[in-house]
């Protein structure tokens, strides 16, 4: 299994913390690691790709100044904010775009940054932060934020003193960034707890690390097996990282195997039952694989009940899922699906990531052609998606070219 998308933009944003050169390998082919490699170049920094290896060289004085016409295709960029203004004492980042999945707030990490003396405003769009040295701190973040949980912690790794965050995120990705981190030379403890505890030091030196397996995308895959009744074995993505995920495939009907820490197969023999899914911050199900979920209840035995508790408006596709004559309702963070014997193949548009995947997972079980707009959402987050079908037996072929080249051809 490829690197993590939401773990590989973090690391190389986490690269600028020391002079050098820094190398991240196992990363995934995709759209955003070009763009966040662009990010990067702009501050000043050399990156070239090698294989699954990237090669982040930063200078001993990056820039620090991060514009919108970057920052806006890619939310994640944001997670610069952290390792510039500890390192440089001084920040200037647009405000982000993204996914269009719901309104994604900053105050968690301009809060836990301002805790730690950091002087902020927002002006003409940017976040703009300054402080001659951080100041270790006491933060309880009201949410387990992901993005805020990166920022703090690799803004303490440099600051004076010890910071400890409360309610942090326990996500697999952030345990791979604190590895990275603590092998820079950061003193961090109780990465993947709800406490991380991070005493700051004076200077960090550059590692050569490997990206954690993407969960979301091995995730997709054992959607895909459980609602075509196929067999799909993955390998390289950790079956821990997807316990609750896992556990609802076999609820379906579908057999589940697990090979230690390597990986796992899904196999469905027959029509999956209809589960119920709730989100939640990790280790709960996760909201990157709500869509995967109600494509699958879509087809499924039964009605099933999804619930989004992470971010708003993430059922802006299942309007899509209905062109392909699904029976899926939503109300407010709730949908309700009815399961089909078979969906109608009909065209639809991809609105972000994973509905891109889900929709095309969908038109797999759907009565002749699907045909997937906007697929330039899928190649933020899946490498060789196209391909990868293939080799698993289904008949799918990708019409247009990517607008952009993607990694390694940086
Ligand atoms: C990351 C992932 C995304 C995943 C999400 C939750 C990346 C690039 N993206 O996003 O794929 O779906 O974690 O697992 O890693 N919030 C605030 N204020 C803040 C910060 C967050 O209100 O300061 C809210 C957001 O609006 C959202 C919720 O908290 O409703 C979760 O956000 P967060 O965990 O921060 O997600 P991201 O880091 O943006």
């Amino acid at each position: 299994m490829v690197g993590a998308k939401n773990s590989v933009l973090k690391l190389m944003a986490a690269a600028l913390l020391a002079e050098g050169r820094t190398e991240v390998t196992n990363i995934p082919r995709i759209l955003d690691v070009t763009i966040m490699s662009e990010v990067l170049r702009r501050l000043g920094c050399d990156v070239v790709a090698d294989g699954d290896t990237l090669v982040i060289d930063v200078p001993a004085e990056p820039r620090t100044e991060a514009d919108y016409d970057l920052v806006r295709q890619l939310r994640a960029s944001i997670c610069v904010l952290g390792p510039l203004l500890t390192r440089c004492g001084h920040v200037k980042v647009a405000l982000p775009g993204g996914d269009a999945i719901g309104s994604r707030g900053l105050d968690m990490h301009i809060a836990g940054l301002e805790r730690m003396g950091a002087e902020i405003t927002n002006e003409h769009g940017f976040v703009i932060a300054s402080v001659d040295r951080l100041r270790g701190a006491d933060i309880v973040l009201e949410f387990p934020s992901v993005g805020a949980t990166e920022n703090i912690v690799t803004a303490a790794v440099l600051a004076k003193g010890t910071t400890v965050i409360d309610n942090a995120a326990r996500e697999p990705e952030i345990v791979d960034i604190c590895a990275m981190l603590s092998a820079m030379g950061a003193q961090i403890d109780g990465a993947g707890t709800s406490t991380i505890v991070v005493d700051g030091v004076d200077a960090l030196r550059p590692v050569t690390h490997r990206t954690v397996g993407d969960r979301i995308v091995a995730g997709t895959w054992a959607f895909a097996a459980a609602m075509t009744r196929g067999d799909v074995t993955v390998r390289g993505a950790d079956p821990a990282h997807l316990d609750v995920v896992l556990e609802k495939l076999a609820s379906t009907g579908a057999e589940v195997t697990r090979y230690g820490t390597e990986g796992f197969r899904v196999a469905a023999a027959d029509r999956p039952r209809a589960v119920d899914v709730v989100t939640l911050p990790y280790p709960g199900f996760p909201t990157d694989l709500l869509a995967p979920a109600i494509a699958l209840g879509t087809v499924a035995e039964g009605a099933s009940m999804v619930t989004e508790n992470v971010f708003d408006a993430r059922f802006m596709f299942v309007n899509e899922l209905a062109r392909l004559g699904a029976d899926a309702r939503t109300d407010g963070h709730h949908a309700v699906v009815r399961g089909k014997h078979v969906l109608s193949g009909a065209p639809v548009r991809a609105t972000d990531i994973r509905a891109g995947a889900a929709l095309v997972l969908a038109g797999l079980c759907a009565d002749g052609v699907t045909e997937v707009a906007d697929v330039h959402h899928i190649d933020r987050g899946y490498p060789d998606f196209v391909p990868q079908l293939e080799s698993l037996g289904a008949d799918v072929r990708r019409v247009t070219v990517p607008d952009v080249e993607l990694p390694p051809a940086l």
